[in-house]
């Protein structure tokens, strides 16, 4: 994986903007673990803030609740198949960075590893914990930010490898590979 450049916290939102889903990895009392989120999105750019919706149900509701922090990971389309798994199986039963076959790496601010397959990552302390329907809101500040320069420069650059991921339903997923300009004419 090419070297990831540190960002302005508010490039957070940048980097949810089109809607990718993440690997969320969190940290206790050394268990650690990694899920698939697709119910994440931006809140605010001044404080930097993000929400991700986690059922009670899942060990990464636990891990933190407890720690109160959490990292989020954007895979690529080549990371398919690791990114169903983790959104499959449950770290009560296995280590899913064995079984999906990724590496941890060392955040900067929080204890929680990051996916060191993927090409953004924002690190997450825990703001407030909303029960507002049948998943809990974790509403989360931006911790830090880094992204692969080639891809993310102040907004994706999608003209090239490494299509963000989006989830359909089920085993059905979408790649966003390119992007498209808005023009307004004098005549729209
Ligand atoms: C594509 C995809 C997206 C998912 N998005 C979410 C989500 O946003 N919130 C959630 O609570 N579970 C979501 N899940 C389900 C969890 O990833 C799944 O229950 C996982 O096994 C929980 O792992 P854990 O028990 O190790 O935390 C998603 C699953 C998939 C396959």
């Amino acid at each position: 994986m090419a070297a990831k450049r540190p960002l302005d916290l508010p490039q957070a939102a940048r980097i949810l903007e089109p809607g990718p889903l993440a690997l969320v990895t969190s940290l206790h009392r050394g268990q650690h673990n990694i899920m698939t989120a697709s119910w994440l999105m931006p809140l605010g750019f001044g404080p930097p803030r993000l929400g991700v919706a986690i059922h009670p149900s899942r060990l990464t509701h636990e891990l933190i609740t407890q720690s109160e922090t959490f990292g989020l990971s954007i895979p690529t389309l080549d990371l398919l198949n690791a990114v169903h798994r983790c959104g499959l199986e449950s770290g009560r039963e296995v280590d899913k960075f064995l079984t999906a076959k990724l590496t941890p790496v060392d955040a900067v601010e929080i204890d929680a590893p990051l996916v060191g397959e993927c090409v953004a990552h924002i690190e997450c302390g825990l703001v407030q914990r909303l029960r507002l329907a049948d998943h809990d809101l974790f509403v989360a500040e931006v911790l830090a930010v880094s992204a692969v320069e080639d891809l993310f420069a102040d907004r994706w650059r999608l003209e090239g490898d490494g299509a963000l991921i989006h989830h359909i339903a089920g085993d059905h997923y979408a790649g966003l590979g390119k992007a498209y300009r808005a023009r307004l004419t004098e005549e729209e």
